[in-house]
């Protein structure tokens, strides 16, 4: 939720004009994580003030308006040192307008502006705070109090520097967040922090850093000629820093990257950087290591594409063999699971194993749990992370808990996580995105390799999430004679799948037609059973949250209990039945619709002429074994509500009120 971006430049001359396009490019990088308004702060172009544009609405607007208002010659002349923050917002507090919008300042003077992601909880006492200190308020945003509270500081402790000013600030703050501030009184620094929100700097000097660590420093706050000494120097002159929300937005800068970890707090003075934490608890590191990022640019870029969603969903015949690749070995029928393997002889020990996630991530838990059920003969729970924690779930040192997030920064699945582990339960994190919260804070886990996902509707991340559930239980099974058989054939069946993925793919134009049918209908019905059922889940996702039509994923089972009574000859149907164990009781739900004038959409086995004929439209897809099906079915679904979207004139890569990282609860 909210994407930050801020640039620093030290002794590295660039335009106002050219730190305005870095800023903008930045943030159409993290647009999909929240697209209803943003904005941008530089220095006026005498270096004494702050010059803030701020717009309703996508990063386009932005720029269109920073290319009216940033017209004069001055904007053009190089400046050696500079820093500029920039924001794209998903709203919380307040409703997206430009007053509501980031940088948020302190006064009308813009002494302080910050930019900021996630929810300060008690904001309001702070904000009763200020108010009695003669402090007014001008938006209905959280992040405001935030910029008010570093100024009311500054004014009270002259001596403190600009970073000790922002520890004191986060000091006084509860909540989830990550903030970066610029001063008209601090020029050329940057302070930037994180607790519970992903944050990260890039850094990019001309020669290779002449270290891969930089060391943390800890202590109380010290007057500001008594700090000094705490500022580690780079040995590196010129400098350039990328303060933002994730790597997308740093990656065609540089690929050496400090991932922040909770309560750190970065600064810049002098360009050097020096990372400080107010507290020392017993297993924190003595330096953060800077990594160096594996994402390419082409990553990011939609190519050919019309959108992300389309390129991503193209793309999943590579993601699901780049899942696979190094841990599956069809030859000798083998898998392993490198960020698992010494945790196996435990997890064999748990009592039951519980999958929790959020949206489609839980739906990949809902879509494996029958495979996991059957190959580990443990009692498996699908939890959504909201749910399980509403309900305080009784959770023992015995349970093995797996949390699934492609973001690996989802709140209420992070939350989960935590409740979990201070319960002493073994924690694995099944996430995409290297170094972010939920991986950094299990006890192992697996990354699904699926590459950036930056459409906001999730596709090719399911089906690596689905893929390395299965390669779970494979692993799980690997000593069970009895199981060998079953095993054989579903390493079979995913050798198989990339071509399985294309041949899916193929069915594009057809799903285009039927789309051309479907588009003006106000909702729509996907049912299915065992195995199929997540992909009506996932399917019903995905209409709803692209097309913003009404779309509800059934069991077939549960047709006869209440959802039968929406059939009629107008209402439109899609069913998915195939050659598996529920075949006869999927043909006796089909039977239902038909009989009630319903003419249902099928989905079926290639050839399959006898399912065919109850419909004049269908989808034929490969056959395969039974538990990977869901991968093959749900293609089509992702196709069909991309196309819907596109007719029906949406944002397809960033569907209303939505986001793609949900760092709030
Ligand atoms: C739907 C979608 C969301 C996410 C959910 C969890 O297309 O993208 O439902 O699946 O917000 O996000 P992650 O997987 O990042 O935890």
């Amino acid at each position: 939720m909210c994407g930050i971006f801020a640039y620093l430049n030290y002794l590295t001359p660039k335009s106002r004009l050219e730190v305005l396009d870095l800023l903008v490019t930045g943030l159409k990088r993290l647009e999909y994580r929240g697209y209803d308004s943003t904005g941008v702060a530089i220095d006026s172009p005498d270096s004494k003030n702050i010059v803030m544009v701020k717009r309703m609405g996508k990063v386009k607007v932005l720029e269109d308006a920073i290319q009216e208002h940033f017209t004069g010659g001055e904007y053009s002349e190089p400046v050696a040192t500079h820093i500029g923050i920039a924001h794209t917002r998903w709203a919380t507090h307040g409703e997206p307008c430009e007053r509501n919008s980031h940088p948020q300042r302190s006064d009308e003077g813009n002494g302080f502006v910050v930019v900021h992601n996630g929810i300060i909880t008690n904001y309001n006492d702070v904000k009763t705070f200020l108010r009695k200190r003669g402090y007014e308020f001008e938006s209905e945003t959280d992040t405001e109090v935030f910029a008010k509270l570093v100024h009311h500081l500054w004014k009270t402790h002259p001596t403190y520097s600009f970073r000790e000013l922002v520890e004191q600030a986060i000091l006084q703050l509860e909540g989830a967040f990550a903030v970066a501030v610029k001063s008209k009184h601090f020029p050329g620094e940057c302070v930037a922090a994180r607790r519970s929100s992903p944050l990260l700097v890039g850094i990019k000097t001309k020669t290779r850093l002449a270290t891969d660590h930089i060391p943390i420093l800890y202590g109380k706050v010290l007057p500001r000629s008594d700090s000094t000494s705490e500022f580690m120097p780079l040995e590196e002159k010129e400098v350039e820093y990328f303060f933002a929300s994730d790597a997308s937005a740093v990656i065609e800068h540089t690929n050496r990257v400090i991932y922040l970890e909770d309560d750190d707090v970065a600064a810049v003075r002098d360009g050097t950087l020096s990372i400080h934490r107010l507290k020392k608890s017993l297993d924190d590191p003595h330096a953060r290591e800077i990594t160096t990022l594996k994402m390419e640019i082409q990553q990011i870029m939609k190519g050919n594409y019309d959108y992300f969603m389309q390129k991503e969903i193209f793309e999943q015949p590579d993601s699901v063999v780049n899942t696979m690749r190094g841990r599956v070995r069809f030859d000798g029928n083998a898998i392993v699971l490198g960020g698992i393997k010494d945790y196996i002889p435990e997890i064999k020990r748990c009592r039951r194993l519980m999958l929790i996630g959020c949206g489609t991530s839980y739906h990949s838990a809902v879509a494996t749990r029958q495979l996991l059920e059957e190959l580990t003969e443990l009692p498996v729970m699908v939890e959504l992370a909201s749910d399980f924690l509403d309900r305080n779930t009784p959770i023992f040192r015995d349970d093995v808990c797996f949390f699934i997030s492609q973001s690996g920064e989802t709140a209420d699945t992070l939350m989960a996580l935590r409740y979990c582990k201070q319960r002493g339960a073994l924690i694995m994190g099944i996430t995409n995105t290297v170094g972010s919260s939920i991986c950094r804070e299990s006890h192992c886990g697996v990354h699904i390799n699926a590459g950036p996902e930056i459409g906001v509707a999730s596709t090719k991340a399911y089906t690596s999430q689905f893929i390395s559930l299965v390669m779970f239980a494979l692993v799980m099974s690997e000593d069970r004679l009895s199981l060998q058989q079953r095993r054989l054939e579903i390493l079979q069946a995913l050798s198989n799948l990339a071509d399985q993925i294309r041949k899916v793919l193929k069915l594009d134009s057809k799903v285009q037609e039927l789309a051309k049918d479907l588009y003006q209908h106000k909702s729509l019905l996907i049912m299915g059973r065992g195995y199929n059922f997540a992909t009506c889940l996932e399917g019903a996702l995905k209409v709803k949250e692209l097309t913003y039509m009404h779309s509800e994923g059934i069991m077939a089972g549960e047709l006869k209990h209440g959802p039968l009574a929406l059939v009629d000859d107008s209402m439109p149907v899609l069913m998915i039945v195939l050659r598996d164990p529920v075949y006869v009781k999927c043909m006796n739900a089909l039977q239902q619709v038909t009989s009630r004038k319903g003419c249902p959409i099928i989905i079926c086995e290639e050839g399959d002429e006898e399912t065919k004929a109850f419909s004049s439209r269908s989808l034929e897809i490969p056959r395969t074994v039974d538990c990977l099906q869901g991968i093959l079915t749900v293609i089509p679904m992702q196709l069909l509500s991309y196309h819907i979207a596109v007719l029906r004139g949406c944002d397809v890569d960033c569907p209303r009120n939505l986001a793609k990282s949900v760092t709030v609860e």
